[in-house]
């Protein structure tokens, strides 16, 4: 590691002498001394963005959860806003970095998890014994995007990574800087039938609000305030550009991933340059990393049991990891409930080409 490197990151004791491998991504934890402290994430936001936020329409939420507001069309956590302006602004993607994308609870651990461990491979075999996903939980090894934009220290943290870099955001497309000045770095972005996501946010806000109604839950996402939506609105900008742009964008279905994880493993990896090799399908790579990255095999690490989301969002990190089903809806939803959201998605979706009813993608059909 460069000496800028270890000064910018101030390496941990127990980290300082580590290999550190010059090639991304690595794992985050393991470079940033801040991560867990909240450092960062505690600082002030910038003054000057002050205005800005107070002037937008607010909708407040329970539970000391920062209230959200309405900014070019989407309903970001207060804190986000100027994060949102900082990446407009500042962030510069590299040609070979890869960009996670999603709407919250869409499977954004699981696409992190498969994403590093098939970017990673040749540094940390999936069936290795220290591998870091056996001791990290998946949003320790891949950084958040809106984590680093909010202080200069993160931006600088986010810099200093070798490539290629592998980040994570829950931003809306709008939200990233444009195609043309993103260098070609890619984006996989994973999206999940709108029912079931709403059914796995309520049970994710009911470690904070343990009485919070379904109803209450699915009544603001369809409205459109939930946090990051109006989810028809993230899904289709992410959807767009993946028919537009197939060798940047790939749209993942959390559906198929559960139905077929090693084909969307193997179209990650040639997605992102890094296709398998003969002798990696023979040695079984592909079934190691699915493995390693399969709910049942997280939920029993230590890593993935002790600990918070985010020392400023205190849910359980064990919480990450629920089901993991597709069409565990049917269990809580009424029908009502059910009709509306998908009266939503039928007029939201009904010109796009895309469907929750099938599962034949759009991705499926591209020859990668
Ligand atoms: P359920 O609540 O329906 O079980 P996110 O990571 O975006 O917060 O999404 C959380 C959802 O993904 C949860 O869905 C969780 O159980 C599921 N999930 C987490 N890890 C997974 C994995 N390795 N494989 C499949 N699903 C996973």
């Amino acid at each position: 590691m460069s000496h800028s490197l270890r000064t910018l990151f101030s390496l941990r004791p127990s980290m300082a002498d580590a290999p550190v491998a010059s090639v991304g991504p690595v794992p985050f934890k393991d470079v940033d001394a801040d991560s867990g402290s909240g450092s960062s994430v505690l600082e002030q936001l910038p003054e000057e963005h002050a205005d800005l936020v107070s002037g937008l329409p607010c909708a407040p939420r329970p539970n000391g959860l920062s209230n959200l507001r309405c900014y070019e069309g989407f309903w970001l956590p207060e804190w986000s806003v100027p994060v949102a302006v900082a990446l407009q602004r500042r962030f510069q993607p590299r040609r070979d970095d890869v960009i996670v994308a999603s709407f919250p609870k869409c499977g954004t651990t699981w696409v992190n998890a498969l994403t590093f461990a098939t970017m990673a491979r040749r540094a940390h075999p999936a069936a290795g014994a220290g591998h870091p996903l056996l001791r990290l939980n998946p949003h320790q090894c891949v950084p958040f995007l809106e984590a680093l934009f909010r202080s200069r220290r993160g931006e600088a943290k986010l810099e200093a990574l070798p490539s290629p870099r592998l980040m994570n955001t829950h931003m809306p497309l709008r939200m990233m800087p444009p195609a043309d000045s993103a260098g070609g770095c890619k984006v996989v972005y994973v999206c999940r039938e709108p029912k079931d996501m709403v059914v796995s946010l309520w049970h994710y806000l009911r470690r904070l609000q343990p009485d919070l109604p379904l109803a209450d839950v699915s009544e603001s996402v369809c409205g459109g305030a939930a946090m990051y939506g109006p989810v028809w609105d993230h899904i289709l900008g992410y959807w767009s550009a993946s028919t537009a742009r197939p060798d940047s964008v790939l749209f993942l279905r959390y559906e198929e991933l559960l139905r077929d994880p090693a084909k969307h493993v193997r179209k990650l990896a040639r997605f992102v340059g890094l296709p398998f090799s003969g002798a990696e399908e023979e040695a079984g790579v592909v079934d190691d990393i699915v493995k390693l990255c399969s709910i049942g095999h997280l939920k029993t690490l230590e890593a993935n049991k002790t600990g918070h989301v985010d020392p400023i969002f205190p849910i359980p990190r064990e919480a990450l990891f629920r089901k993991g089903v597709a069409g565990d809806w049917v269990n809580y939803m009424t029908p009502e409930m059910a009709r509306r959201i998908d009266e939503i998605v039928a007029d939201k979706f009904h010109t796009t080409g895309l469907t929750f009813q099938e599962w034949l993608t759009h991705a499926d059909s591209i020859d990668l």
